[in-house]
């Protein structure tokens, strides 16, 4: 019997060994009612009297080493299961971290913004028109009647023979002065259309910023110093503007303006064409016509405005010689910006 119990001894030390051992499982086979101890004592009836008690004392004290190694093996498993969720729960705080993706404006949306910055600058405000236009805004009110050959470069998208898709910005001039009385001081940034092929410097969608001044004594003066300082705002300070004399209906005199090449100075490159000089825009005093059309008295106001393109504008300031990669929205052009 004494063997037995030391048999049962080493069986449940062995058992334990293992470091997944079950640990309930074992007690009920070594300890349990129906377990083997249990059953080495129910044979106690057996022995003499003088083997009873070494037995019964062997019996208890294998008992609580069974007992004690399940529990010191029960405080084994449970540290080494904490030990196991803090490697897996382990965080590395200096590990990079994903940086979120954040999008950034489209090139011409950053030039158009950049421009209307300037101009909100010397005091314009913004005001918006219509895409789809009258004839008569776009045209008509602009001192170009039906067949003026002016149309002819202004070529655009018909929707009825009197509603179209405005080929410029100026429209906004009528429809501004029609609702408003002088002094006025607007830009208006926006879409235009014309019936063009695409090519690298054309496209039948593109963007135009107008602008509009009309008050009690403005002169070419205003409009020069006007666009002296948007030029030299958005090219450098050292950019000279020149005015070259050329013909809109709807300003008198017009002219079309340069800037001094901010690349080369002057010299001549790449970029001016080796002209030294790189048109930007076209503008003018508005034409008396125009200003009548809108109930302004001529002889009492006076005005300039310009309208400019800010496709033209932004391939300028960055050297793009191709309008297509405008509307690609290739991310390996976009990001360069
Ligand atoms: N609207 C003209 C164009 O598209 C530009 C312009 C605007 C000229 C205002 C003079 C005054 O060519």
């Amino acid at each position: 019997m004494k063997e037995k119990l030391e048999q049962i001894r080493a069986a449940a030390v062995a058992e334990l060994s293992a470091p997944e051992a079950d640990l309930e499982a074992l007690r009920i086979r070594f300890l349990g009612k129906k377990g083997e101890l249990t059953a080495v004592l129910r044979g106690m009836g057996q022995l003499t009297a003088e083997e009873r008690p070494v037995i019964g004392a062997l019996a208890n004290e294998v008992r609580e080493y069974i007992e004690n190694a399940i529990a010191e093996k029960a405080e084994a498993q449970k540290s080494a299961a904490l030990a196991k969720k803090l490697l897996d729960e382990r965080l590395d705080v200096t590990m990079p971290g994903k940086v979120p993706e954040v999008g950034k404006r489209h090139p011409l949306a950053q030039v158009q913004k950049d421009m209307e910055d300037i101009f909100i600058g010397m005091g314009f405000s913004i005001v918006e028109g219509p895409e789809v236009e009258y004839d008569y805004y776009n045209f008509q009110a602009l001192n170009i009647p039906e067949n003026h050959p002016a149309r002819d470069t202004q070529d655009t998208f018909y929707i009825t023979e009197n509603i179209l898709l405005r080929s410029q910005t100026s429209p906004v001039q009528v429809r501004t002065m029609e609702k408003q009385r002088p002094p006025i001081r607007i830009i208006s940034p926006g879409r235009v259309y014309r019936s063009d092929a695409v090519d690298a410097s054309h496209s039948p969608l593109f963007h135009q910023l107008e602008g509009l001044v009309v008050d009690k004594g403005i002169t070419m003066g205003d409009l020069k110093g006007t666009l002296e300082t948007f030029a030299k705002t958005m090219f450098g300070e050292q950019t000279q503007i020149r005015f070259r004399p050329h013909h809109f209906p709807f300003t008198e005199p017009s002219a079309e303006v340069d800037v001094s090449c901010f690349v080369c100075g002057g010299k001549g490159c790449k970029l001016c064409k080796g002209e030294g000089w790189i048109e930007i825009l076209g503008a003018g005093m508005v034409h008396p016509n125009v200003l009548r059309g809108c109930n302004i008295d001529p002889d009492e106001y006076s005005g300039f405005a310009f309208g400019m393109g800010v496709e033209r504008i932004t391939m300028i300031k960055y050297g793009i010689d191709d309008m297509r990669y405008l509307y690609e929205n290739d991310v390996r052009f976009l990001d360069q910006f």
